[in-house]
């Protein structure tokens, strides 16, 4: 939607993949502090989000929602208090139904009273999830609670999670800033794919202000080391929501490199805003490419399967115009070579190469920027 948010894919934290119910203003402060110290924050993320378990059983006398007292001893405002003064921002979740999916009181019917105590609290993104929804058409129950997310007039990150129903794909852009396009993820690479299949085929949905939403992130919660580059380069190519999922305060330091890639981050929050289209998905060989602001391609080569395989595609099949040459620069190996046009690499089983291509810039066109170079000190 036009509200003037998510221009680039929503970048952030939440509890769920690795905690689940066991949420806590110690755990989301903490979090915010370990963004802070181990760099992430200044790569770019931003969203501290709370999922689902943060209220109790029952709706108060006048029908708010109240935070579980133990969980949050100084209620959603403390924390948000607390993740603002780290120059971080608060999300919350709710259900587009009676309940929560973990049975807590959802928001059907009670939109505005619950979107106005979030905009009171300071929340900055909500996750609208689709548990017990009485099978009312999602569209409407959606809309609902975006307008009064509206009417609240605080910026709120709108993220629809309808678990890619009802063709969210062809009117989430006109209700939220991202949608589901599946079911849950887990820490398996087989899970994992099932979800890239289904979501690459809807880049077309996707522009500044509008994702499709393959899910958090896994990355440090049990894959190996190749998934867990596989499922970030993928979901950078995809433009997809980068949003963590593991517990940031334990993560190795192999985890934090990985979430930490300034160069495939880059590529997710490309201002250009495209989604990657497949190419070529030939034997489990997938070829992507996204066009980039600058007018260069990230293309990304993942090998689904086991056995390892050389993948090659051209500067002309990824969409580049012609030219003397090209750049490749590989995101994972931070090298940079060239190449005539065949773009190549032996990749790993489950593995993915990531490169950005350039044209590479002609000799006339290079030498004002040398002599410039040059005479600088
Ligand atoms: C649904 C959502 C998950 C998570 C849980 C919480 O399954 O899809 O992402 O929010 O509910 O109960």
């Amino acid at each position: 939607i036009d509200n003037g948010l998510a221009l680039t894919p929503p970048m952030g934290w939440n509890d769920w993949n690795a905690f689940g119910c066991d949420v806590s203003a110690k755990l989301v402060e903490q979090t915010a502090d370990r963004l802070v110290s181990s760099g992430l924050k200044a790569a770019g993320y931003q969203y501290v989000n709370i999922d689902d378990c943060w209220l109790t059983k029952s709706r108060d006398v006048s029908g708010n929602l109240v935070p579980d007292p133990v969980k949050f001893p100084d209620g959603i405002k403390g924390v948000a208090d607390y993740v603002h003064s780290k120059g971080l921002k608060l999300g919350i979740y709710q259900s587009a139904g009676t309940m929560t999916c973990a049975g807590y009181p959802g928001s059907l019917g009670h939109e505005q009273q619950d979107a106005n105590s979030f905009a009171s609290w300071g929340v900055d993104y909500l996750k609208y999830d689709n548990c017990y929804n009485m099978g009312l058409p999602g569209k409407q129950r959606y809309q609902a609670m975006g307008d009064a997310l509206a009417r609240t007039g605080r910026q709120i990150v709108y993220s629809l999670c309808n678990w890619g129903e009802e063709s969210v794909a062809s009117w989430g852009g006109s209700v939220g800033n991202l949608w589901r396009t599946t079911g849950d993820i887990d820490a398996s690479y087989g899970r994992m794919l099932s979800i890239v299949h289904q979501n690459m085929p809807l880049a077309a949905s996707a522009k500044p202000g509008a994702w499709n939403d393959p899910d958090m992130l896994e990355v440090g919660n049990g894959m190996t080391p190749t998934e867990d580059r596989t499922e970030f380069s993928l979901w950078a190519e995809m433009a997809a929501p980068l949003i963590a999922g593991t517990d940031l305060r334990t993560a190795s330091p192999a985890t934090l490199a990985i979430y930490g890639n300034r160069e495939v981050i880059a590529v997710d929050q490309d201002q250009l805003g495209r989604q990657g289209v497949p190419v070529s998905t030939t034997g489990g060989l997938d070829v992507l490419a996204k066009p980039l602001a600058d007018g260069s391609v990230a293309v990304t080569l993942f090998n689904e399967n086991t056995a390892p395989a050389v993948m090659s595609t051209t500067a002309a099949a990824i969409g580049l115009p012609r030219a003397k040459g090209y750049t490749l620069r590989d995101l994972w190996a931070h090298r940079t070579t060239e190449t005539a046009g065949t773009i190549s690499a032996n990749v790993p089983g489950h593995g993915t190469v990531m490169y950005r291509v350039a044209p590479t810039r002609t000799p006339e066109r290079y030498a004002p920027d040398l002599v410039l170079r040059t005479s600088t000190p």
